[in-house]
C-alpha cells in the first residue's frame, strides 16, 4: 500500500499514470490495424463510381437525402427479407464520405438499383405524391431543369484518386466526356470508350442511356437516377448466401 501513496497524494503523477494505462489499451486496438494488409474484404464486381454516378451522388449529398434514407442493410433477418443481402464493407469502400445514414424516414436505398424504371424515378423525384399518395418526401422538380457542370469532374476524380480511389489518368482526363456519354446514346463511340475505360475493374457493363427523358441536356436528374439505378447492383449476390450469419 505504501507504494500507492504517491498516486493518492500527487494528482500530477496520478494523471500521468492514467494516461499511460489508457494508452496501452488504445495501442493494443490500433497498432494491429497497421500490420494487416486490409480491413476490407475484397469483393468481385466493385468499381469506383463513373463521373455521372458521382455527379448524382453529389446531388444526393447536397440535398441531404441521407437525412431520411440509409444505405446500410444490417445483418438482421427482417432487414434482409425486406431489402436484400446485408451491406458489405466493400460496397462503400469508394465512398468519401460514406452514406450509411442514421435515420430511416424513407426506406433504405442500398439496393434500390433496378427496382424501378427510370420513368418511375422521374415521376417520383418530380412529385413523390403522384406515385405514393401518403409520401412525406419532398419533390425535387428543379433537378430535371438544372444542367450538370461536366467540366468539374476531372478535378473531382483526381481528388478522389488522392484519397486512394483507383481512377486511372485516362479516366481523370476524360471525366467530362464520360459524364456526357453515359447520359447519351449507348451505341455512340463516346459510350464505347467509356465502357472500355471502366471494364478494367472487371465489373458489369455500365448503364448508359438517357435517364431523365430529355436527350438534349445532361441534367442533375440524369445524374441522380444513374446513381440510384446503380446502387447495390455491382456485387453479384447469387454467389453469396444472404441468410448465412444472420442474427
Ligand atoms: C423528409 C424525408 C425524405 C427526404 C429528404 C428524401 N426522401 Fe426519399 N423517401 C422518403 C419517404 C417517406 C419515402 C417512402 C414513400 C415514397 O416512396 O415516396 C421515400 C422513398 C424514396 C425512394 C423509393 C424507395 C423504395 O424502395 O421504394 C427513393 C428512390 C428515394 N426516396 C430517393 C430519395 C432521394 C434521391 C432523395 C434526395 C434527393 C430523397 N429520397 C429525399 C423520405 C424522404
Amino acid at each position: 500500500m505504501a507504494s500507492h501513496e504517491i498516486f493518492e497524494k500527487n494528482s500530477i503523477v496520478l494523471a500521468i499514470a492514467i494516461v499511460l494505462v489508457v494508452s496501452i489499451a488504445g495501442l493494443v486496438e490500433i497498432v494491429p490495424l497497421y500490420f494487416i494488409g486490409s480491413t476490407i474484404e475484397k469483393v468481385d464486381g466493385m468499381r469506383p463510381y463513373t463521373p455521372l454516378e458521382l455527379a448524382g451522388r453529389d446531388v444526393y449529398v447536397r440535398e441531404g437525402c441521407y437525412l431520411c434514407h440509409s444505405q446500410m442493410i444490417r445483418p438482421f433477418r427482417d432487414e434482409v427479407e425486406r431489402y436484400g443481402h446485408y451491406s458489405l464493407a466493400a460496397e462503400s469502400m469508394y465512398d468519401h464520405p460514406f452514406q450509411w445514414g442514421s435515420k430511416r424516414t424513407g426506406p433504405d436505398l442500398a439496393r434500390v438499383g433496378k427496382k424501378y424504371s427510370d420513368k418511375w424515378h422521374r415521376d417520383h423525384m418530380n412529385d413523390p405524391r403522384s406515385i405514393v399518395p401518403e409520401s412525406v418526401m419532398p419533390g425535387y422538380e428543379f433537378l430535371g431543369k438544372t444542367p450538370v457542370i461536366a467540366d468539374r469532374y476531372s478535378n473531382h476524380l483526381w481528388a478522389l484518386s488522392v484519397t486512394g480511389v483507383p481512377y486511372s489518368q485516362d479516366m481523370i482526363s476524360n471525366a467530362g466526356a464520360d459524364l456526357k456519354a453515359q447520359a447519351g446514346d449507348p451505341d455512340s463511340d463516346a459510350a464505347e470508350a467509356l465502357q472500355a475505360r471502366y471494364k478494367s475493374f472487371g465489373s458489369k457493363p455500365l448503364n448508359v442511356r438517357d435517364f431523365d427523358g430529355d436527350p438534349k441536356t445532361v441534367t442533375e436528374l440524369d445524374a441522380l437516377i444513374a446513381y440510384l439505378q446503380m446502387l447495390g447492383t455491382l456485387v453479384d449476390f447469387k454467389t453469396y448466401n444472404a441468410k448465412a450469419n444472420l442474427r
